[in-house]
C-alpha cells in the first residue's frame, strides 16, 4: 500500500521511512506542504501521514487536500505542540488519528493499520449523520429489550433477518449490530439503499456487471452481494423494489449465486442478507405490490423496531447520552434540565431516535447559557416542524446568531451546520450571502 509522509523534520522523517518501508508499505516523503499538496493533486493515497506544524501551511491543510480528493482517506496527523484546539480542528476536519510526538513507532504501526482498514472500508464515506463512535444500541424499554434478544438468538446463525421500522428507529443499527455480533464480524458488511438507486441501475449495483454490458460500464464493476462474500449484506429499502427486481432477488435467495450483467456464467457467494424497510411489507404483500414468496423468504427472522412514543421511558437515556456524547465532539457544556427533559418526554417524535439525536446536537450548541431546559426545548421543536416560515426582523437576528454558533462549533463546515440547523444546504448559503454581501 502507498503512504504519504509529510514531515519537515528530517530524522523523523528518514525514520518513518525506513521503519514503514520494513513492515511492508510503498514510502513516499515530501518535506514540505506545497510537495504535498502538488503529490495529492496527482495521485491517491489511502493513507497520508502528516507534521501538524511544517511551514507555513500546516497539516490541517493537508488533511483538508486529502480528504478533498479522496473522501475515504485517511490522515493520522502527528505534532509535538497539540492542544485541545489543534486535535479539535483536526477532529472536525476528519482527520484519522492525531498522535502525539514523540511516538513509539509501534503506536505509529498500530495506527497505520487501523488507518489502513479503515481506508479499505470506507463505509462511512461522504456525508452521513452516523459520524459518532457507533456504540451500542440505547434504551432499555420493555420492548427494547425484546429486540436485544432477538438480535442475541439470531445474530450467530445464517438465518436471513427483516427489520421493520418507522423512519429513525434504529434498522440500521441493528443490522449492523447483528453483523458485529456474529462469525462474519471480520468480513465485509455491505449496505445498499434500494431506495436511492434507479431500478435499472439496482441490478448491476446488486449482481456486478462487466465492461460494456451497458453504456455507461467502462470497467467491470463487482456486485455488492459478491462484494459482500462471507459477510452480510444489507438491503435497506427493500419494500421499495419493483416486480422485476423481486423475481431476481427471490432467484439469488433460492440460489445463492449471483450473475454480473453481460456474464456468461453464475458464481456461488457466500453471504448473509439482513433487509430493513419503513413501509408495512404484510400490507404491500396484500395489496399486491411485493412478491409473498419473496416476503416470506426475506422474513424468516422478524425484527420490529418501536416508535420512540412507544417507548418514552428511553427518551431519557437517549437524550442523557446525546449531551454527553456532544458536549464531548463540540467541548461544549450543555445540561439537560428537568424541564427539559420532561418537554422531550411529551413531544411525539415523528422522526424517532434520529430526530431526537439531531435535537440534541443543536440543542447543545445552541441551548442559552448551556441550558437545556422547557423553553430551550419548545424553540428546537418549534424551528425544526416549521423550517421556512418567514422571520421578522428580530427573530433573522437570533437566527443569524445561531447560524453563527453552530459554523463555529463545527468548524466552519456548513452541510454539518444545516443539519444541525434543520434547514437545507442551499437555505444556509442564501442566508449566509445575505450577511456577507449587506
Ligand atoms: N437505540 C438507539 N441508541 C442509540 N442511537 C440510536 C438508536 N436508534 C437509532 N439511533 C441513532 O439514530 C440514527 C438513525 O438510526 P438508523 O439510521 O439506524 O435509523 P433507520 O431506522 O435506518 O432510519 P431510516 O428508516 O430513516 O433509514 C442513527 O444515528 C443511529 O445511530
Ligand atoms: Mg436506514
Amino acid at each position: 500500500m502507498r503512504l504519504l509522509v509529510v514531515e519537515d523534520d528530517p530524522a523523523v522523517r528518514e525514520t518513518l521511512i525506513t521503519f514503514l518501508e520494513c513492515e511492508g508499505y510503498e514510502v513516499e516523503a515530501v518535506s514540505s506542504t506545497h510537495e504535498a499538496l502538488e503529490r495529492l493533486t496527482r495521485g491517491e493515497y489511502p493513507v497520508v501521514i502528516s507534521d501538524l506544524y511544517v511551514d507555513q501551511k500546516t497539516g490541517l491543510d493537508v488533511l483538508t487536500a486529502a480528504r478533498a480528493q479522496n473522501p475515504a482517506c485517511a490522515v493520522i496527523l502527528m505534532s509535538g505542540r497539540g492542544t485541545m484546539e489543534t486535535v479539535m480542528a483536526a477532529t472536525r476536519g476528519g482527520a484519522f488519528d492525531y498522535i502525539a510526538k514523540p511516538f513509539e513507532l509501534d503506536t505509529m504501526l498500530e495506527a497505520v493499520k487501523r488507518a489502513e482498514a479503515a481506508a479499505a472500508a470506507p463505509e462511512e464515506a461522504g456525508e452521513g449523520d452516523d459520524d459518532m463512535p457507533q456504540t451500542e444500541m440505547i434504551g432499555s424499554s420493555p420492548l427494547m429489550v425484546d429486540v436485544y434478544k432477538t438480535i442475541a438468538k439470531v445474530a450467530d446463525t445464517e438465518a436471513t433477518v427483516l427489520i421493520q421500522g418507522e423512519t429513525g428507529t434504529g434498522k440500521e443499527l441493528v443490522a449492523r449490530m447483528i453483523h458485529n455480533q456474529s462469525k462474519r464480524a471480520a468480513e465485509p458488511f455491505v449496505a445498499v439503499d434500494c431506495a436511492a438507486i434507479s431500478p435499472s441501475l439496482l441490478e448491476s449495483e446488486l449482481f456486478g456487471a462487466l465492461k460494456g454490458s451497458y453504456t455507461g460500464a467502462d470497467r467491470d464493476r463487482v456486485g455488492a452481494l459478491e462484494a459482500a462474500h462471507g459477510g452480510t449484506a444489507f438491503l435497506d429499502e427493500i419494500g421499495d423494489i419493483d416486480s422485476n427486481f423481486q423475481m431476481r432477488l427471490l432467484r439469488f435467495l433460492q440460489e445463492r449465486e449471483v450473475r454480473p450483467v453481460g456474464a456468461a456464467r453464475a458464481k456461488k457467494v457466500d453471504v448473509r442478507v439482513v433487509s430493513a424497510t419503513n413501509r408495512d411489507l404484510g400490507k404491500l404483500v396484500e395489496e399486491g405490490k411485493f412478491r409473498s414468496d419473496l416476503f416470506f423468504r426475506l422474513n424468516a427472522i422478524p425484527i420490529r423496531l418501536p416508535p420512540l412514543r412507544d417507548r418514552r421511558g428511553d427518551v431519557e437515556l437517549l437524550a442523557r447520552e446525546f449531551v454527553k456524547r456532544y458536549n464531548g465532539k463540540y467541548g461544549m457544556r450543555g445540561e439537560l434540565t428537568k424541564s427539559g427533559l420532561r418537554a422531550l418526554q411529551e413531544y411525539a417524535w415523528p422522526g424517532n431516535v434520529r430526530q431526537l439525536q439531531h435535537m440534541m446536537e443543536r440543542l447543545t450548541i445552541l441551548a442559552p447559557q448551556y441550558r437545556i431546559d422547557e423553553a430551550a426545548v419548545l424553540e428546537a421543536v418549534s424551528s425544526t416542524t416549521n423550517r421556512e416560515t418567514p422571520t421578522t426582523e428580530t427573530l433573522a437576528e437570533t437566527e443569524m446568531d445561531q447560524i453563527r454558533k453552530v459554523l463555529a462549533a463545527t468548524g466552519g463546515n456548513k452541510s454539518r451546520a444545516a443539519k444541525i440547523l434543520g434547514i437545507e444546504r442551499k437555505t444556509l448559503y442564501r442566508k449566509l450571502e445575505r450577511i456577507d454581501g449587506g
